[in-house]
């Protein structure tokens, strides 16, 4: 799943290899800015895509109650802010973040803080006694009791919402798209993830997994086809775990039926899904996205480390051997899909040569790409609490720099064997460098950038032949 560090404003997608501060539309934000007498409410987003699917939710939860969004922080009644706990880093960003709220929140009477998601979560009312400007602490379960929170905080009572629950899916509740491009959406299919990898506080934060009812996911992505979106990615920490059970048949659907409905919607609305857990991605999901076009030739299938017995102290329940049988079976069954991952260096007790095979199972998986991370101890989980965190920053880091270094390598040969081949591209908008050129992905989640052409437009499915490429991007033409 892609995944994001720095701030982003009103939900706005920033990933770790495209940046693209100050080039977005705030196009929902100006409208409803416009709307006089409502109160406004700013919210900022941090984390995973979940995280930014949730602000979504909140926003339409929000807007539903008399508020209207903002991209300025310091004219909001309310400011949101949307964290993550994945890793030290994120908490500490989070933190730096409310220090310059505490500066608006001081120049404006009843403004309003609170804090949402993940890190809400983990710290739960210890997040009070912390952070003195903090007025709600929420946590991702609870948005529905958002306004509640907020008539409480006016009052002068600060409020802490922190009940994981074992059903909520927001299936009923239909997202405000905050920063849209108007063509690619997420739609959240699961919650929560029962998988318990030793470093991951997720579970922690989440809760338990469950499956949304697979009629208003279908629902929701005809409505955004309706609207012209033309892509949709399916969102979950475990999507092959999907498993929804119709309370009128009895029927258990899986993800690949939940795909196979998606795909039907239209040829035109092509189909994404993040993440897969190696463990659990099938042979049906696999046969399922063979036959059909319109469903992204590409798997995001972390793999953490290359060496067993670090995967095995991960509790990945895979190893070496078996990940790599399920990178075969991929490449047989689509020769052409692309296949990204996760990694973590310096895992506890982790030696030189089993990092050695992380760079390894690199060069055999030939990742498109991969989000790379040096660990970061996280309290309360099972590494925390079982193994030492022994292996030193520097080491961690010099790790992470093989890592990132071999990655950029085979990204660019990835990227070196489409030259001279002909993709069908579905036009995102104008490339961050130039508005001469359109940027645009291939089935494998390649972006491409091109010079526009008379009568193309955003939303338009474009040939282009590539001629030229970086390890992040292809360069083409529309043939
Ligand atoms: N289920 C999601 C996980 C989201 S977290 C998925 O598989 O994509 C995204 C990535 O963050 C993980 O895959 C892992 O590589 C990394 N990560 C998680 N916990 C971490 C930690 N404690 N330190 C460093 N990286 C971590
Ligand atoms: Fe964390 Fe593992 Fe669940 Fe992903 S699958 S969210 S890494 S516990
Ligand atoms: Fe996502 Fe970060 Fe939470 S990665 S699930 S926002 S801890």
């Amino acid at each position: 799943m892609l995944y994001n560090d720095n701030p982003t404003l009103l939900g706005v997608q920033k990933t770790i290899d495209e940046k693209r501060q100050g080039e977005v539309l705030f196009k929902a934000a100006q409208e409803t800015e416009a709307k006089d007498g409502n109160k406004k409410f700013y919210i900022e987003s941090y984390g995973c895509q979940m995280n930014f699917s949730d602000s979504e939710i909140v926003a339409s939860i929000l807007g539903d109650n008399g508020f209207s969004p903002t991209r300025n922080p310091e004219i909001a009644d309310l400011i949101l802010i949307n964290t993550c706990s994945i890793r030290e880093k994120a908490e500490e960003t989070v933190r730096k973040r409310l220090k310059i709220f505490e500066s608006y929140k001081k120049q404006r009477q009843g403004m309003l803080v609170g804090v949402l998601g993940c890190m809400a979560e983990r710290l739960k009312s210890k997040f009070l006694e912390e952070e003195k400007l903090v007025d709600m602490v929420v946590g991702p379960d609870s948005y529905r009791d958002l306004p509640n929170l907020i008539a409480g905080a006016e009052e002068g009572e600060k409020g802490v919402n922190v009940y994981l629950s074992r059903e909520e899916t927001y299936a009923d509740i239909n997202p405000v798209r905050l920063d849209t491009n108007g063509v690619t959406a997420f739609i959240s299919i699961m919650r929560g993830c029962d998988n318990m990898c030793s470093f991951c506080v997720v579970p922690f934060t989440r809760g338990r997994e469950r499956s949304r009812d697979l009629f208003s996911i279908v629902a929701e992505a005809k409505e955004l086809f309706e609207k012209g979106y033309r892509e949709v990615t399916l969102l979950g920490q475990n999507v092959d775990s999907y498993k929804w059970e119709n309370p009128e048949s009895k029927q258990i659907v899986t993800f690949d039926q939940l795909l196979e409905q998606v795909a039907q919607i239209n040829a035109d609305l092509r189909v994404r899904f993040s993440t897969s857990h190696p463990k659990d991605i099938t042979d049906e999901v696999l046969f399922t996205m063979a036959k059909h076009e319109n469903i992204c030739k590409y798997i995001h299938l972390p793999v953490q480390s290359g060496n067993s017995r670090i995967l095995k102290l991960m509790n990945r329940t895979y190893d070496r051997d078996w990940y790599m049988n399920k990178v075969r079976r991929i490449y047989e069954i689509m020769p052409d899909c692309a296949i990204s991952s996760d990694m973590i260096t310096g895992f506890c007790t982790e030696t030189e040569e089993e990092h050695t095979e992380t760079l390894t199972m690199m060069e055999f998986a030939k990742y498109s790409m991969s989000y790379m991370f040096f660990y970061s101890e996280r309290p309360g989980t099972l590494a925390a609490r079982k193994y030492k965190d022994d292996i030193p920053e520097e080491i961690k880091k010099r790790r992470l720099n093989e890592i990132v270094r071999l990655q950029n390598h085979i990204s660019l040969q990835h990227n070196k064997k489409d030259i001279g081949k002909t993709f069908r591209v579905l036009i995102e908008g104008d490339s961050k460098k130039s508005d001469k050129d359109f940027k645009g992905r291939n089935t494998q989640n390649k972006m491409l950038v091109f010079p526009k052409k008379e009568g193309l437009k955003q939303g338009d499915y474009v040939t282009v032949t590539v001629h030229e490429v970086t390890s992040a991007t292809l360069m083409g033409t529309v043939v």
